[in-house]
């Protein structure tokens, strides 16, 4: 990546100019809205805290959710701002709106050093509109909020790593207004994709969990040809179990997809391996009965939750000599403890070949919370990713518009 880092922005200088940054700010909330995983605040942190130290008047823009376009109060960036608060170990004010009367009211009031978030950028439709000129009146309304007195504009600091797989406005758009940086999170989770890819040590195994084939589909076709093992787990390995013609009872099932399965099956026999037993529940719930059956012989009325101890072994086996590990989503519902063990003994696995020298990735979203959840050690893994989408598209060897903007 030839892109101008932050280290170069600070030796430019910043004290007293308007630094925007893009930060991945979300997180998992429960149902009273308390941020369940504070990983991707905490990873935001290094980048703020350097330039509010060196004297920049920041202004974060971040989104939480999907709204629809419009204040949604329980995607607000409160419970998120009151979190940076703390990490940051600085006072970061919340603007009621994104860039209304009141964002423009804080951004004039800032003094060196200070920290403003904006609220929730996606309540603005213009934010993930297909509209080329939407967005740019978005983007140039945010530059407008970092421009100095004396009408210099302001810099941009693209650090939401999570977020570079989308083109939008605070994302793209704005990078095409303002001077660009990557941040220190962009930087170096761009760095360890690059790592992952051009120069991976051998066995390569990756390990793919979640509900949906079709979300994982380009990432499959494009590692198979390149892992020595594709190890494939949670709800999507069903649908990968009824492509081989087994029942699956009431287990996570993609009918549209089982042809595509059963020809990756064929093409790449040798290199996917799928669990062969599976904990299974009468029912979706915490309380519900766990029972362990053989992967082919799920019965009727069941769901699999979370694959079992045989595969735990079988995969742990495949994983112990591995180089390289790139590890994307859950093996189970690891939010219920019954059917947590699937996902907490292929970790372990993971941490087990990575304390034998493996280069290990834990490809974002569920499963590093997963990790975080279940108390496994996040130094025993070489890089835990705050970008789940972003980092598998850059795997499946797409742009990412949010980095291709920062080349120019
Ligand atoms: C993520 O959670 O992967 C990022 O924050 C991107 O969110 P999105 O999928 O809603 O664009």
């Amino acid at each position: 990546m030839s892109v101008k880092t932050l280290s170069e922005l600070l030796a430019e200088g910043v004290e007293g100019r308007g630094v925007l940054v893009r930060s991945d700010l979300n997180v998992p909330l429960d149902e009273d809205g308390n941020i369940t995983d504070p990983g991707r605040v905490i990873a935001s942190v290094p980048t703020l805290k350097a330039l509010a130290e060196a004297g920049a008047k920041v202004i974060v823009t971040a989104h939480l959710g999907r709204p629809k376009g419009e204040p949604d109060p329980k995607l607000s960036l409160a419970p998120v701002a009151a979190a940076l608060s703390e990490k940051l170990g600085r006072h970061v004010q919340l603007a009621g709106d994104v860039v209304g009367n009141d964002a423009l009211a804080r951004a004039e009031g800032l003094t060196d050093g200070d920290v403003l978030l904006l609220e929730n950028i996606r309540f603005d439709p213009r934010e993930t509109s297909k509209d080329d000129g939407e967005r740019r009146a978005l983007a140039e309304a945010l530059a407008a909020l970092v421009e100095g007195p004396d009408g210099s504009p302001g810099v941009f600091v693209s650090d939401g790593f999570g977020v570079v797989h989308r083109k939008q406005a605070s994302v793209y758009d704005v990078a095409t207004l303002l001077p660009h940086y990557a941040g220190t999170l962009v930087a170096a989770e761009v760095k360890v994709l690059e790592q992952l890819t051009s120069s991976t040590d051998r066995p390569y195994a990756v390990v793919l969990g979640g509900s949906k084939v079709s979300d994982k589909l380009a990432v499959i076709e494009n590692l198979a040809t390149k892992a020595d093992s594709l190890i494939i787990g949670g709800g999507m390995c069903f649908t990968f179990l009824a492509a081989q013609g087994f029942s699956v009872g009431t287990s996570l099932l993609q009918e549209e997809m089982v042809d595509t399965c059963r020809k990756l099956l064929d093409t790449y026999a040798d290199v996917i391996h799928l669990p062969v037993d599976i904990v299974v529940a009468d029912k979706f719930a915490a309380d519900a009965e766990a029972e362990t059956v053989p992967a082919d012989r799920i019965p009727d009325g069941k769901m699999g939750l979370d694959i079992g101890p045989g595969s735990v072994e079988r995969f742990t086996a495949l994983l112990s000599n591995a180089k390289t590990v790139f590890w994307n989503g859950p093996m189970g519902v690891f939010e219920f403890p019954a059917f947590a063990a699937g996902t907490k003994g292929v970790a372990e696995a993971i941490i087990g070949a990575t304390g034998k020298g493996a280069f290990s990735v834990v490809g974002g979203g569920d499963s590093a919370a997963a990790v975080r959840q279940l108390g496994l050690p996040e130094d025993g893994f070489s890089h835990i990713s705050t970008g789940g989408g972003a980092s598998l598209e850059y795997l499946e060897g797409k742009e990412l518009p949010g980095i291709q903007v920062l080349e120019s």
